[in-house]
C-alpha cells in the first residue's frame, strides 16, 4: 500500500505538550519520581524567586546518565507506556521529564554525571521554533543561584534546571509574598505525596527545598493513639491485586490543640482530604477522593465523613486498568473492583460518621451496653427522622413528678423545644465546619451545677454514682475529674 510519512511540526507539538495540566506541584513531583526511580537518597530542590522570573533546580544523587542515556531520556515518549517497568519504577509514559519541566518554563536543561564527565542537554522552545526541528542544545550554560550545588564531572547524579518561565507555569510573575506562599503549598504537596519515602516506610529519601528538609505528612495519622485501623485486605487476585487499608482518624476533641488538629487535616483541610488514598509503588497519586464511587449517588465529601481515609496500594502493573494519567494525579478504579471498594467505603464512612458525631471524649466501644441515659432519641415517623427528648430520662422524670401544674408546663416546654430544634441551621454549621460547642465536655461550672441538681433530684433507687455514670454516658462525657467533683458534691461514694 502507498504510504506517506507525516511528521509532527516540532514547535507546535512542543507547545501543546506544555498544556497537559501540570501545576508546579505536580510537575516537580514528576521530576522527583525520576530521581527516586534512579535510586537517589537525597533530592535537593532550589527554587529562586528572582524578582518574579523564577528558576528551579532539582539535584539528585541517583545513578546518573551517560550522554547516550541522557539523549534517550530527552527523547519525547522515550520508553513509552508499554515498556515493561520494574516494580519500583515511578515513570509511566516516557514524557514526564520533558513535559513536566516545559509545562513551567521555556527552557529546561538536564545535566547528568556518572563519575567520569558530565553530559548536558537542553530543550529550548525558542530554538525548536526557530529550527522547526527537534533540535536540542548541547552543553548550554546553566544558571547558578542560591542553594544550587552544580554537578561536577566526578559526581554521580542528575540535575534538572528550569528557566525562562512564563504565564503557562504557576510560579511566574508573582510578588515575593505570593511566591513564598506557593512554596509552602509545594512543600506540603511533597510532604503528602512522598510521605512513605520521607518517613522511611518505603525506601528512605531525603527531599529538601532551599536547604530545608521536607517533613513527612502521614494522611493516616498512624502515630496518634486515637487513630483506628479498621482492617486491611486484598482485593482481587494475581498481578492486578490491590490492598485496601481503612482508617478512622480521631475526633477533633482528641487533639492537643487546634493547630495539631488543622495539621492532621492536611492541605485543603479535613473535608477535602477524606476518601481513598491511592498509592502507586508507595507514591501517592490520589490524595483523598471517593473515586466516583457511591451507593445510589456518588459519595460527596461531607463534613460528617471527613475522618474516613482508606489507603489503596497499587502495583505499577495496574496502571492501564486504573487509568493512571500522564501527570499522575488521577486514577479510576476498574469496574471489576468497584463493588468491593464500595463496601470498603461504606464501612469506613459509617464508622467515621460515628466518631464524628461522638463528642466530648473517647469513643465508647460498641460492646459497651452499660446503662446510659441519653436525653435525645431518634424516631422514624413515616420515613422522616424526628428528635425527641426521652420522657424516661431521670432528669425529665423528676421534673414531671413535681406537681401537676409544673408537669404540664414542663411537657409543653419540652414539646416546643423538640419542635423547634434548628436542624437545618446545625446541619449547615456542621457542613461548613463552624465550630459547634460539644454537648458537655466544655460546659464548665454550669455543667457541674446541672449534674449535681440532676443527681439530687433523681427518683431512682440506684446509688448516686450509678445515676451520675448513666447521665455522663448519655452525654458521651468521659471526664474523671468532673465525675469526681460532682460525686463529692452529692455525697456519693463509689
Ligand atoms: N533524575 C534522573 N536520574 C536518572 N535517570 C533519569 C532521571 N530523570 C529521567 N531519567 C531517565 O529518563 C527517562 C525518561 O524520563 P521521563 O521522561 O520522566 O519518562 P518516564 O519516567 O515515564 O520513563 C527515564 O526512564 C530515566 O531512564
Ligand atoms: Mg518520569
Amino acid at each position: 500500500m502507498e504510504t506517506l510519512d507525516i511528521a509532527p511540526t516540532a514547535s507546535a507539538l512542543l507547545k501543546s505538550l506544555r498544556g497537559l495540566g501540570y501545576t508546579p506541584e505536580t510537575a516537580l513531583a514528576d521530576l522527583i519520581d525520576n530521581s527516586i526511580t534512579a535510586g537517589a537518597k537525597t533530592i535537593a530542590l532550589s527554587i529562586d524567586w528572582n524578582e518574579g522570573d523564577p528558576r528551579i533546580a532539582v539535584r539528585d544523587d541517583g545513578r546518573g546518565m551517560s550522554l547516550n542515556q541522557l539523549t534517550d531520556a530527552m527523547r519525547f515518549g522515550g520508553e513509552g507506556p508499554d515498556a515493561p517497568r520494574v516494580a519500583d519504577d515511578l515513570g509511566r509514559f516516557g514524557l514526564g521529564l520533558k513535559t513536566a519541566a516545559l509545562s513551567q518554563c521555556r527552557r529546561m536543561t538536564v545535566a547528568s554525571a556518572q563519575g567520569s564527565g558530565c553530559a548536558c542537554l537542553s530543550w529550548d522552545i525558542a530554538v525548536v521554533s526557530e529550527t522547526r526541528k527537534w533540535t536540542a542544545l548541547v552543553d548550554a550554560d546553566i544558571p547558578i543561584f542560591e542553594h544550587v550545588q552544580p554537578i561536577g564531572p566526578s559526581d554521580v547524579g542528575t540535575m534538572v534546571v528550569l528557566e525562562a518561565m512564563d504565564e503557562l507555569g504557576g510560579l511566574f510573575g508573582l510578588d515575593s509574598e505570593r511566591f513564598y506562599a506557593r512554596l509552602a503549598d509545594i512543600r506540603a504537596h511533597f510532604a503528602m505525596v512522598f510521605h512513605r519515602f520521607i518517613s522511611g516506610d518505603a525506601r528512605r529519601v531525603r527531599i529538601s527545598i532551599n536547604g530545608r528538609d521536607v517533613a513527612a505528612w502521614d494522611p493516616m495519622l498512624r502515630t496518634h493513639t486515637a487513630t483506628r485501623m479498621l482492617g486491611s485486605g486484598q482485593i482481587g487476585t494475581g498481578p492486578q491485586a490491590i490492598r485496601a487499608t481503612s482508617y478512622v482518624l480521631p475526633h477533633r476533641d482528641m487533639f492537643a490543640n487546634d493547630q495539631e488538629f488543622q495539621a492532621a487535616g492536611g492541605p485543603g483541610g479535613w473535608a477535602e482530604r477524606q476518601g481513598f488514598y491511592v498509592y502507586r509503588g508507595d507514591r501517592l497519586v490520589v490524595a483523598g477522593s471517593w473515586l466516583g464511587l457511591g451507593e445510589r449517588r456518588e459519595w460527596t465529601k461531607d463534613e460528617s465523613s471527613r475522618l474516613a481515609r482508606i489507603a489503596i496500594d497499587l502495583p505499577t502493573a495496574c496502571d492501564p486498568a486504573w487509568r493512571i494519567d500522564v501527570i499522575k494525579a488521577r486514577a479510576r478504579p476498574p469496574a471489576a473492583l468497584r463493588s468491593r471498594l464500595v463496601r470498603t467505603g461504606i464501612e469506613c464512612r459509617d464508622r467515621a460518621r460515628e466518631v464524628f458525631a461522638w463528642r466530648g471524649g473517647q469513643v465508647r466501644p460498641r460492646s459497651d451496653t452499660r446503662q446510659a441515659s441519653p436525653l435525645w432519641q431518634e424516631e422514624h415517623v413515616s420515613g422522616r427522622r424526628r428528635y425527641r427528648v426521652d420522657r424516661d430520662h431521670p432528669v425529665i422524670q423528676a421534673l414531671f413528678e413535681q406537681g401537676s401544674e409544673t408537669t404540664r408546663l414542663a411537657r409543653a416546654a419540652i414539646s416546643l423545644i423538640e419542635r423547634t430544634v434548628p436542624i437545618e441551621r446545625i446541619w449547615l454549621d456542621v457542613s461548613e465546619d463552624v465550630e459547634v460547642p460539644s454537648g458537655g465536655a466544655d460546659g464548665g461550672a454550669g455543667l457541674i451545677e446541672d449534674l449535681i441538681t440532676a443527681v439530687r433530684s433523681s427518683r431512682s433507687d440506684l446509688p448516686a454514682s450509678e445515676i451520675l455514670d448513666g447521665l455522663l454516658r448519655g452525654m458521651r462525657i468521659v471526664d474523671p475529674a468532673l465525675r469526681k467533683t460532682v460525686l463529692a458534691a452529692v455525697g456519693g461514694t463509689e
